[in-house]
This record gives structure tokens, sequence and C-alpha cells, in this order.
């Protein structure tokens, strides 16, 4: 080679490694620039993976450790002994917050049974008709609830359910007590065996949810959504040296799996609350140095309206939890600090979940090319008037576009079934879609209007159809209208959620027809509606017409009620409020408007 072509040679890797140098110092700029979200996309799916890998190692699948040591679970050993002497079926927990709930159902996953969690504000003919659909034959509840559950103990032991009741003594007769029991039995280690015969599909836990219709009906979670919904916390980067504060109620699907399923895999303690209370939130948070705490959208409005002190000390690191408004979410953090908040989407009963996992304000989770061609989801076209999804000339469902609000739907397949409802296929079969983008397919109707904007950022709009979310519980409108008409001067009840200012969710309305000849009775109803419901699905406001509109598939029409609210200038029908105080339904007023609109009316 020629001193010459040496020279050039040099010159052009020169040239080459600068360049090189270069693009690798402007690449972070460029993927900043055109792609800002290129490294949480690459670590999610690297927590995707390891996730998947995690799960993939386990020997049993149930989220009880495989190896046990007697020595710290002799008093578990003693419960599940006890449960195992007496072998009964599917058990119903009806129990407030409290270590007790925790140890009964670690107890029964012991043993391999699958537990129902009963939510502990539901009362008479809900509450039998919660044994009713899953066949439960026993039930154990706390003291505190000993009431309730007496309140319907003749029609219990019509189906012949027994009541234990956690504690050594209670005078009702006809109810069991527990405490002694438990101590009496032995503490030998349940074998393994028990519960290793648990696959992918077995069941593992009942959750009752409204879902979109009808009485509360028990969601079935199989053991492996159960052990994967057990690594959420751990893929956040919770350890076992963090603190993770429960204070929403444990028979919701958010606080038992997310937090104390959780925390079975990552070992952190837990500091569980009896209720939320927004006054003792952050005292709770210092006084145990909590560092993780879960929400619903609720829980961190509340926090922002209620405390107004700007510097609360705490350690708080890390919220969890979903339903957080984009204006709450700055605000919370203007007024908390750096907290990370990790909003996910999931539907209890549903096939497909998302994770805002690059923490974008106000968004759902994100969407990833990789994993919609996993998961086959889809945003389809709804029509909010006829209350159904819209279809093609060829009967099929279009696929709404970017930025345009679609229901979200999910193909039912062998990873991402659809476990439906214990004992209740009429149901279950009502939350599928058929012939969505082809013939014969099957999906799962969320029944959630989400939008993806244009940087794949997802959204929650509303919920479509028979449900609305008022103080963070679903009121399925069809189960409150049921109740509504088993009065004998009303004909026909239409229910439905209104927004209110400064409230999340909608607060619950109806429009009911007077049968012919009778009269309205304020007094009357609101017995009916306190002894029936529970406080967060009665309708607090009552509109009465003369008849009902009905779509051309008898569906009732709501978009026009939800519109006009309880909004005395455009509602010419007479208008009621339930008033807690008079302890009825009173002739709504302006002066009752101002005090709801100036917040002096607690709803
Ligand atoms: C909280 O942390 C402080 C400082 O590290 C420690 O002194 C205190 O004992 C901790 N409190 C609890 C309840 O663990
Ligand atoms: C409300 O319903 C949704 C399904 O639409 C479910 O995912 C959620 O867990 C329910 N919430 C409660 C508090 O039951």
């Amino acid at each position: 080679i020629s001193s010459v072509q040496c020279v050039l040679y040099l010159h052009c890797n020169v040239y080459i490694l600068s360049a090189l140098v270069a693009a690798v110092a402007i690449l972070p700029l460029l993927l900043k620039v055109y792609f800002p979200h290129f490294w949480s996309d690459c670590f999610n799916l690297v927590n995707v993976v390891w996730v998947v890998i995690k799960f993939a190692k386990r020997r049993i699948m149930s989220v009880l450790p495989s190896r046990q040591s007697k020595q710290q679970n002799r008093a578990g050993f003693k419960k599940a002994r006890w449960s195992e002497r007496r072998g009964h079926g599917c058990p119903v927990l009806f129990m407030g917050n409290e270590p007790a709930f925790v140890f009964c159902w670690l107890a029964l996953a012991k043993l391999g049974c699958t537990a129902a969690l009963l939510n502990t504000n539901i009362r008479a003919k809900s509450l039998l008709h919660c044994f009713n659909c899953c066949g439960a034959k026993v039930v154990i509840t706390t003291p505190e609830l000993g009431d309730a559950v007496s309140n319907v103990l003749p029609s219990l032991k019509e189906l012949s359910v027994t009541v234990f009741v956690l504690t050594k003594q209670w005078n009702t007769p006809g109810m069991k007590t527990l405490v002694d029991k438990i101590e009496e039995a032995p503490d030998e280690p349940i074998p393994l065996s028990a519960r290793s015969k648990a696959t992918f599909h077995s069941p593992a836990l009942y959750i009752y949810t409204s879902g979109t219709t009808g009485l509360p009906k028990p969601a079935v979670f199989n053991q492996g959504r159960l052990v994967s919904a057990m690594m959420l916390l751990s893929s956040n980067g919770v350890k076992q040296e963090d603190v993770v504060y429960i204070n929403l109620p444990l028979y919701h699907a958010t606080a038992f799996i997310l937090g104390f399923i959780g925390c079975i895999d990552t070992g952190s303690s837990i500091i569980l609350s009896r209720k939320f209370s927004a006054s003792q939130f952050w005292n709770d948070c210092r006084k145990h140095n909590v560092t993780v705490i879960q929400y619903i959208g609720e829980v961190l409005r509340y926090l922002w309206d209620q405390v107004t002190d700007n510097h609360v000390y705490h350690r708080v690191r890390l919220a969890v939890g979903s339903g957080v408004r984009a204006e709450v979410w700055k605000e919370f953090l203007n007024r908390f600090g750096n907290i990370k908040i990790q909003e996910f989407y999931e539907i209890t009963e549903g096939n497909v979940c998302f994770i805002n996992y690059a923490g974008k304000t106000g968004a759902i989770g994100r969407e990833i090319f990789i994993l919609k061609k996993l998961l086959y989801y889809a945003f389809i076209q709804y029509d909010t008037i006829k209350d159904e999804p819209v279809r093609d000339s060829n009967g099929f469902c279009i696929e709404a576009r970017r930025g345009e609000t679609g229901l979200l739907v999910c193909k039912i397949t062998k990873f991402t079934p659809f476990t439906g409802y214990a004992r209740n296929s009429h149901q279950t079969e009502k939350k599928k879609l058929y012939n969505v983008f082809q013939k014969g397919d099957v999906y799962f109707n969320t029944g959630d209007l989400l939008k993806v904007d244009k940087d794949n950022f997802i959204y929650f709009q509303d919920c479509v159809g028979d449900t609305f979310r008022w103080k963070g519980e679903n009121v399925s409108t069809t189960e409150v209208s049921d109740i509504l008409t088993m009065l004998d001067f009303i004909a026909e009840a239409n229910v439905y959620g209104v927004e209110i200012k400064g409230h999340e969710g909608r607060i619950g309305m109806a429009a009911v027809i007077l049968k012919e000849k009778q009269q309205f009775d304020g007094t009357q109803m609101f017995n009916h509606v306190a002894s029936y419901l529970p406080a967060y699905s009665r309708p607090r406001f009552l509109r009465i017409q003369d008849s009902l509109d009905i779509t051309g598939t008898f569906k009732q029409m709501k978009a026009k009620l939800v519109q006009e609210g309880f909004n005395s200038a455009v509602i010419q029908d007479p208008l009621y409020f339930l008033d807690e105080n008079k302890k009825s339904y009173v002739p709504m007023t302006q002066e009752i408007n101002n005090l709801i609109m100036s917040g002096n009316i607690k709803l």
C-alpha cells in the first residue's frame, strides 16, 4: 500500500469513527425526540418476559410457597385442620378488614379450598342471593357482622348453610362459634399434596362483583390469574423492606389481589386499616413508615380534597391503583410530592389488563404493538344511544380510529380465558360478544369505553350499559331497578348515574313511572331502599315520568336522562331527593340544589 493510500485509509477510518461517536451521542437525543417512550417500552417488555419466566418456574400452581416451615405456620395449620375435618365445599368469608380475614383465607388456600369473598355492605335479599349462587354451605363471619347474618338466618337454614362467628362466645341460636374449635384442632402441617393438583385453570378464588348486570355474582379467579397478578408489585420494584398500606376493602380485587397476594411474592409488610379515612391516612403512613399505597380514583381525590396541609411528611414512594383522573393526579403530586403513580386497568372478571408503566398523567396504560398482537384485544365503535356496538353491512364490528372512543373487547382464547361467573352461565354468556371480526369468534366485552391517543396511550372514558361507579363501588342499574319495582306503587324504574361536580363517578338517579291510581310515598320508598340496598347504590335523585323511553331493542333509553341529570331548570317532571336526615324522598328545591352544589349536603 502506498503511503498516500494509507493516509487516506486512516482519514476514512477517523471519519467513520467520529460519525459513529456522534451517532451514539445523538441517538438518545433522537430517541427522546422521536420515540420518547422507547426505553420504558423496552423495560416493560423485559418485565413481561421476566414475569413469564418466574411464572413458568413455579412448581405448584398456587400463590402459596411450595416449601413450608412448621414453626411459623402453626396457627395456620390449626385453622386449616379445622376446616379439613369439617370437609365442606366452597366457604364464604363475610368479614371486614382484619388480620383474621387474611389468615382464614390462607388456611383455606392451604387445603386447596376455593373461598368466596363477600362485600360486607350487602344485606337481606342480595345477601341470600350470594349464598344461593355459589352454592356455599358455610359462612365465616365476625361478631360485628353477626346481626346482618342473623337477619337472614331462617332462610340460610333452608339452604342448609352453617354460620360460624369468629369468636369464643355467641348467643344467637343457630350460629356457631369458631375460635374455640380452631384452638382444639391439631397443628400438624398440611401436606403439599392438598394443593399440588391445582392447574392454571383451577378456580382459586371467587370475588363477588356487580359486573354489568343483575345482582352480585361471584367472578372466578383461576390459579394462573392469581399467580400472574401476584407479580405486579414485585415487577414494580417493591421489595421485602417495603411497607404496603391497605385501606381498601379486602373483598375487592384491588386490595386482596394487588395488595395482599402481591405481598406474598415480595414478602413486604402489610399495614391493614379497617377502612379508608382521609384524615388518618398520612398519620398512618408516618407512624408505620409506609412506602407503598394503593388507591382507587376516589382515594386520591379525597386526600387531595380533604388534606389541605401542603407539607405532609411521609415516605411513600409508590402508589398503585386505578381510576385517578388527570387533574387529580397532577394536584396530588403537587401537594404530596414525588410519588410514582402506577396506574393500571384491569377488570375483575376480564381477560385483559393494561399498565401505565410510562407514567403518563391521566392514562391507564400504553399500547405496545407486540402485546396487542399477542392479546387480540380491540377497541370497537359503540353506539351510546342504542347501547350496542356498531356493525357494518356484513354484521361485523368496526375498529375505532385512533383518538376515537371505543368499546374494549378481548378475544377469548386459551391464554386469555374468560373464567366467567360461578354457576351462572346466563350471566357469563351476557359478557361475551360473538362474530366480532369473523364468523364464530368470541370476545369478552369489558363494558368500558376507552380511547388511544396518537402516542399510544390509553385513556378511560366511561362505562357503558348497565353499570356506573359511585364511591368506588359498581352499581348495577338492573339490580336497583328490580328492587324499586318491588314497591307496590312503582310500575317501572329506569336507573342510571349522573355526574356531579367535585365527585368521582356518578351518583344514582332513577326515573320511575307510577302504577295507575297510585300515589308516590317518599317515606315508604326510603325505608324500602334503605333495607334492600347498600348506601352507595340507593338512588339519591328521583324523577317521576308519565312513560319511559324505550329503544328499538326494548332497552330503556338512558342517554338523555343522564344528560339532564337532576337539573330542575330542564326537568319538568316531579323531582325528589333522598334526604338522609328526614329519612324520606323529599321534593327537590332550589335550596337543596344550592346546598348540594356548595358541598353543604354530604353525598
Ligand atoms: C420508622 O423508621 C424510623 C427511622 O428509620 C425508625 O426509627 C422507626 O422505628 C420506624 N418505625 C416503625 C414503626 O418501623
Ligand atoms: C367494577 O366493575 C369492573 C368491571 O366493569 C371490575 O373490574 C371492578 O373490579 C369492579 N369494581 C368493584 C369495586 O367491584
